[in-house]
């Protein structure tokens, strides 16, 4: 519908915060502690700049590529969330607005849809895991993941279990029983069009997890799921590298931010890693992954494909991160911000506006094809880089 067409991330997002109710939109801001990081991954990529040039442009620009032997139309990748409630189609109308503009597509172990119905709709889905249960239930899932046709694993380190924030966090109920509806009552109906969007499929949020159990079984809630994965060990780097074995496809892991961090993931054998804070919503005072980026494409940057996730919401912050050496970025909020303004036209929307983003910035800037992107396209300020672990 034209009328719901946005021109940047940022009209996107406060159309979601009209439509969600605050505990929905509350839980996709997220953040943790002080919220530090989450601002420097924004803050970071402003304090970023570019020097343009003015004739001598390009008319033609490329920007294609491959991650984890996956061709996609730009080097966008949809970064795995657990996006429960924010629209009822969920994770299928994001694979759906991926497949439609040649993007590929992280699914959260955490989501609200099942793998076989995303891969069903995109061919190019990589499951994302964390170290959650014991051996036998991470090999089921993973068996499970590639019987679904997922072309890659994203195992996901980096998490703390966090759980304060300074401007309070959401309520989210264990399920969406009589108790809960008289609770969110006052929320909901303040937000009539995002309960007619689930009012109308005849469901309500169910807020379970179906990828964390067999097909065919009861899939736990949310709390459920998140309560295997906090009573798991905590996985040494031999266990990592066990699991890498179980998977005889490309593997990445996510949420590196220090260099030696980076060389053991080169060791294990894993075939991409993105730098990465959980989008801050992990280990507060992480610095922002923009910072850290360039120290580690320099240590292993000719190993592995070093992909960036965390702050980016316009085309000029992928063409930023592409200039400081990564390959791609995955984008978190940005897109679900879209899927929660309109559904897979909103994602859809984003994935153009990003694309309307790096052409520009690539056009100022000269370069006809995303490889010709380099450091000397990055004006940082002194002090901005930051290389830990090195
Ligand atoms: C609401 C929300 C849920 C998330 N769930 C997951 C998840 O289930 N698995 C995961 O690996 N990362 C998860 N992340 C982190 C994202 O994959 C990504 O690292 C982060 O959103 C990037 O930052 P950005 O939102 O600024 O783009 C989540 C992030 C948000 C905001």
């Amino acid at each position: 519908m034209a009328g719901k067409w946005f021109e940047t991330v940022a009209v996107a997002q406060r159309r979601a915060q009209q439509r969600l109710p605050k505990s929905v939109y509350g839980a996709l801001i997220a953040g943790s502690e002080k919220g530090l990081s989450s601002k420097d991954n924004l803050d970071s990529f402003d304090q970023l700049g570019f020097a343009p040039h003015i004739a001598g442009l390009c008319r033609d620009r490329n920007l294609s590529t491959t991650v984890m032997g996956q061709s996609v139309s730009m080097p966008v990748i949809i970064s795995p969330t657990g996006v429960q409630a924010v629209h009822p189609d969920g994770e299928v109308a994001v694979a759906r607005a991926a497949a439609s503009r040649g993007v590929a597509m992280g699914l959260s172990s955490f989501a609200s849809r099942s793998i076989e119905d995303v891969t069903a709709v995109n061919r190019q889905v990589f499951f994302q895991m964390y170290w959650s249960g014991d051996r036998d239930t991470m090999i089921e899932r993973l068996r499970r993941a590639e019987t679904a046709g997922a072309k890659g694993i994203i195992l996901t380190l980096d998490w703390t279990f966090s759980n304060g924030r300074d401007w309070g966090s959401p309520w989210i109920p264990e399920k969406i029983d009589l108790k809960a509806v008289v609770k969110l009552a006052p929320e909901v109906l303040a937000r009539p069009q995002w309960l007619w969007s689930f009012a109308k499929t005849g469901h309500l949020p169910d807020l379970t997890t179906p990828n964390m159990a067999p097909i065919g079984t009861k899939p736990p809630t949310f709390f459920g799921a998140y309560y295997e994965w906090m009573q798991s060990t905590l996985p040494s780097w031999d266990d990592v590298a066990w699991l890498r074995a179980q998977w005889p496809g490309p593997f990445m892991v996510k949420g590196v931010s220090r260099v030696d961090d980076a060389r053991r993931v080169v060791d294990l054998g894993a075939s991409a890693l993105s730098v990465s804070n959980h989008g801050g919503n992990n280990l507060d005072g992480t610095p922002a992954p923009i910072r850290s980026l360039p120290a580690i494409v320099d240590a292993v940057g000719d190993q592995i494909e070093v992909l960036l996730d965390g702050g980016v919401r316009r085309g000029s912050d992928v063409v930023k991160a592409l200039a400081l050496g990564a390959r791609a970025v995955m984008i978190g909020r940005a897109y679900l911000w879209g899927l929660a303004a309109n559904g897979q036209a909103g994602v859809e929307n984003v994935l153009d506006v990003l694309r309307g983003g790096i052409e520009s910035t690539m056009l100022g800037l000269g370069r006809a094809n995303i490889d010709e992107l380099s450091r000397d396209d990055v004006i940082a300020p002194a002090d901005f880089y930051r290389s830990m672990g090195s």
